[in-house]
């Protein structure tokens, strides 16, 4: 099965996670680009739940099967690019999968901002195509004493110094989820 990931990141934590599953899926990595990227006006799209044109590469036209999507939320929905992109694109594959690093985490997942929310948009779009959801809250980068502190979480990155087993095995059995799901 030929797969896709797909990812925005503004602040690097998506991309790494993007990396790491298309090293896992031995797939192909692309950024989503929207045609305007200026914070403000992606934060006010999103909110506005308002479709900006994103661009897709020449080259994957009609050839993935999987699509596996790396995204930041942004108040309660992934990022206004992925959205569009997904608006524009989904019904070229047969199977979907989403993964986010977000702010929220077990505690407030069904909460406004939570990405429960966020992943039941996704299957609203996709349906039956969507098979795999994973969070990975911010608070799993930070020390135990740092767990609530906002500005704490605000600034938490993902990459190889807060890589941790925890994070391997849940992005592990993500993949594992979606290899047995889409027969990858
Ligand atoms: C403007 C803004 C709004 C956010 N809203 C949410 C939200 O509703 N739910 C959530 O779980 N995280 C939220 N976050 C946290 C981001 O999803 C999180 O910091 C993410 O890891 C950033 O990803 P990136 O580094 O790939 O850009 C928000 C962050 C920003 C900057």
């Amino acid at each position: 099965m030929k797969t896709l990931v797909a990812y925005y990141s503004r602040s690097g934590n998506n991309r790494y996670l993007a990396e790491v599953l298309a090293e896992k899926l031995n797939a192909k990595i692309l950024e989503i680009k929207p045609a305007v990227n200026l914070l403000f006006f992606q934060i006010l799209f999103t909110a506005c739940k308002f479709g900006k044109t994103v661009r897709f590469p020449a080259d994957a036209d009609n050839t993935y099967d999987l699509l596996v999507i790396a995204a930041p939320l942004w108040m309660g929905s992934f990022a206004n690019p992925v959205r569009a992109f997904l608006k524009k694109y989904a019904n070229r594959f047969s199977c979907i999968a989403c993964a986010t690093c977000c702010g929220s985490g077990e505690t407030d997942k069904d909460s406004a901002f939570g990405y429960e929310k966020a992943f039941a948009d996704i299957r609203s779009t996709a349906g039956e195509r969507c098979i795999a959801s994973l969070a990975l809250s911010t608070s799993l980068l930070v020390s135990e004493d740092k767990k609530t502190d906002e500005a704490a979480l605000m600034a938490a990155r993902l990459d190889s110094s807060t890589f941790s087993n925890e994070i391997d095995t849940r992005i592990q059995e993500f993949v594992n989820s979606i290899t047995e799901k889409a027969g990858h």
